[in-house]
């Protein structure tokens, strides 16, 4: 199957970002790639532009992603706005939900939040259309996001008295495919730190679940509490559902740690563990200050390069599962 084929050449191209293309726009400068700091921006540029002619396959039926993991500050906010961001902007079509009462990634995608906002909360608790709380992202016109509004602080326990209340997102997510479903790619659904109804729901309608681990202390601890809840949302609630994708974020190459922690992530998950690691850096972290992901805030950085290259592996790997689905 050519798709392979062209996978594995692809990839080559991405995993060796150093090795000057045919058409190379370093050639000939005179840039000292001696030095470190040179070199690494070299490198950076060569693999964004790869990267940025290579082919993201749309997914034929739409891919929904539950973006989980229990502990606060692991990054799932800034992969799932990052994430979706890199892969609207190459042509796919996604929606965020957010799902988090802190509303973080409707900051980082431009979008309204305010108190009183139609939101997530009115349509897990109003029953109201998705299509009537997403909001167009202002600087990717194919990405757009369900904002969470403080209102949502309240849901979790808002929803324990409600009818279907682990099924309400799915039976929202089904209404809007049912409409929308051709031309919606991805669905991305940030979840907040804990496992409580707004994370099952989440678990209820996805397939996939991203996790993003931080390569810190304690990076593993609580991760067997998330399996076991995936383990029982497959059983008894959701078949389908599966660990994807694991994204090592905030990973410093230089410490002993993050190399430590990482091995062992891929120890235990070497299927879904993406060899794509995401550093460090001040343009990811500040891109939210200026209501943009750092794809659109400095596309050039080595955060928005890692999640480009992020994306496209997420895309080429659901199009090679499909594949083997066939
Ligand atoms: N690659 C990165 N480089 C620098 N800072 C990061 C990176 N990823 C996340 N951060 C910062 O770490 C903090 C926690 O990230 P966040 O995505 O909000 O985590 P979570 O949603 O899991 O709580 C935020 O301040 C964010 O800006
Ligand atoms: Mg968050």
């Amino acid at each position: 199957m050519a798709l392979e084929n062209d996978q594995a050449t692809d990839r080559d191209a991405v995993v060796d970002p150093l090795r000057p293309g045919p058409d190379d726009a370093f050639a000939g400068l005179g840039i000292d790639e001696g030095s470190p700091l040179a070199a690494e921006m070299i490198s950076t540029e060569r693999k964004r532009r790869s990267l940025e002619s290579q082919d993201f396959p749309r997914p034929r039926k739409t891919r929904v992603f539950a973006v989980t993991n229990q502990k606060g500050g692991v990054g799932k906010t800034t992969s799932t706005v990052n994430v979706a961001a890199a892969l609207a902007s190459q042509g796919a079509h996604v929606l965020v939900i957010d799902s988090d009462p802190q509303g973080n990634a409707s900051t980082a995608l431009g979008a309204e939040h305010r108190s009183g906002t139609p939101s997530i909360y009115d349509v897990l608790l109003e029953d109201m259309p998705i299509e009537d709380a997403a909001q167009v992202c202002p600087d990717i016109p194919t990405l757009w996001c369900v904002p969470a509004t403080i209102d949502l602080a309240g849901a979790d326990v808002e929803l324990v008295s409600l009818n279907r209340r682990e099924y309400r997102l799915r039976d929202a997510v089904t209404r809007l495919l049912e409409t929308r479903g051709d031309d919606l790619d991805y669905i991305l659904i940030d979840c907040p730190p804990s496992l409580g109804l707004l994370t099952l729901n989440a678990l209820v309608v996805a397939s996939e679940v991203l996790i993003p681990i931080q390569c810190e202390y304690y990076a593993l601890e609580g991760l067997t509490q998330l399996i076991h809840t995936i383990d029982m949302v497959t059983k008894h609630l959701n078949p389908e559902l599966h660990i994807s994708t694991i994204v090592l974020t905030m990973y410093d190459q230089r410490t002993n740690l993050a190399r430590e922690v990482a091995n062992e992530v891929r120890t235990h998950f070497p299927s879904q563990t993406l060899e794509q690691t995401v550093p460090r850096s001040v343009r990811v972290s500040e891109a939210p200050g200026f209501g943009k992901t750092v794809i659109t805030h400095d596309p050039r950085s080595s955060g928005a390069v890692a999640y480009l290259a992020v994306a496209r592996d997420i895309a080429v790997r659901g199009a090679a599962e499909a594949e083997k689905q066939k």
